[in-house]
């Protein structure tokens, strides 16, 4: 069962990538509860802090925006946020976490928004944000109200990735190993949380998350590479990044569904050639 709209649920199983927006001002009290979300730092499940940044630039400068933005992906957002982590070890499941938290609570507030890893100019938003020393900017994201018919690149650019479509149930989620796929049952008390993973953004919707429930209830939760994916920017792993979605999106729906669990990382070698393991959520009983 799915609650109503003001939900975390409902709010991860509606959002869809953005990227034609309304060219008018954002509401000043949606303004003010945006700049709480894009200003305020977040530490994810690994302790990884991640700062945000609202880039609301002035009428000159939107021209500038435009430019260094989006190389057309976007248009009609004045508005950004972008966050930085520094380079740690799991500061890319931590980015992706905390920056998913940011894009739901958007998307609660009716605001489109859309991942960007690659399609922008990250050194441009970079000197915007002033990077502390060994920082990085993994993504950033438009904000704003989203236009009534998506532009002409927004829709390619969706028929591309197949942006409409998920993996089988089975091909993403499975039962005591990985030999046997699990079967979609709406009976399950885990199904709302797989259904918000299955529904997550994805780096080019390649959705490499795999889980796989023990006996005991417990979630592993493994990351299939694409091979030679992922990895082209200096101290960016958007595969990575997508594992942390797909955190944010278990404890998201977990926490909504009255299901209190927490993340460990040892490795519960179960996994199967190909995979690897990114972290377990044990449900506290
Ligand atoms: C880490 C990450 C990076 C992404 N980078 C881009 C990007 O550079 N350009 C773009 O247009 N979309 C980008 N996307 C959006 C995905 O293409 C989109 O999430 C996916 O196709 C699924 O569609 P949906 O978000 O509408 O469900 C990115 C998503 C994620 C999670």
């Amino acid at each position: 069962m799915v609650a109503d709209g003001g939900s975390d649920i409902h709010a991860m199983l509606t959002r869809t990538s953005v990227r034609s927006f309304q060219p008018g001002a954002i509401e000043p009290a949606t303004l003010a509860e945006l700049r709480g979300i894009a200003e305020t730092a977040r530490v994810g499940p690994f302790g990884n802090r991640v700062r945000f940044a609202l880039l609301s630039p002035d009428a000159a400068e939107r021209a500038e925006v435009a430019r260094l933005g989006t190389y057309g992906v976007i248009r009609g957002a004045s508005l950004y946020i972008a966050a930085a982590v520094a380079a740690a070890p799991r500061a890319m499941e931590d980015f992706g976490c905390c920056f998913e938290q940011a894009v739901i609570r958007c998307t609660k507030l009716g605001l489109g928004t859309c991942w960007l890893g690659g399609s922008f100019d990250r050194a441009g938003f970079a000197r915007r944000v002033e990077l502390q020393q060994g920082g990085v900017l993994p993504c950033v994201t438009p904000v704003g109200y989203p236009a009534e018919r998506r532009h002409l690149v927004g829709r390619a650019l969706r028929a591309f990735a197949g942006s409409d479509g998920r993996k089988p149930w089975g091909q993403l989620f499975f039962d005591g190993d990985f030999s046997r796929p699990m079967a979609e049952d709406a009976s399950d008390p885990i199904h709302d949380i797989l259904r918000c993973v299955r529904a997550a953004p994805s780096a080019s919707n390649r959705q490499p998350w795999r889980i796989m429930r023990d006996e005991s209830g417990a979630l592993h939760l493994f990351l299939a590479r694409t091979t030679g994916y992922g990895r082209w920017f200096a101290g960016v792993d958007l595969q990575l990044i997508d594992m942390g979605i797909a955190m944010c999106h278990i404890s998201l729906a977990a926490a909504e569904l009255g299901q209190h669990g927490s993340w460990t990382v040892a490795d519960p070698g179960i996994g199967v050639k190909g995979l690897e393991h990114i972290a377990s959520w044990t449900p506290t009983r």
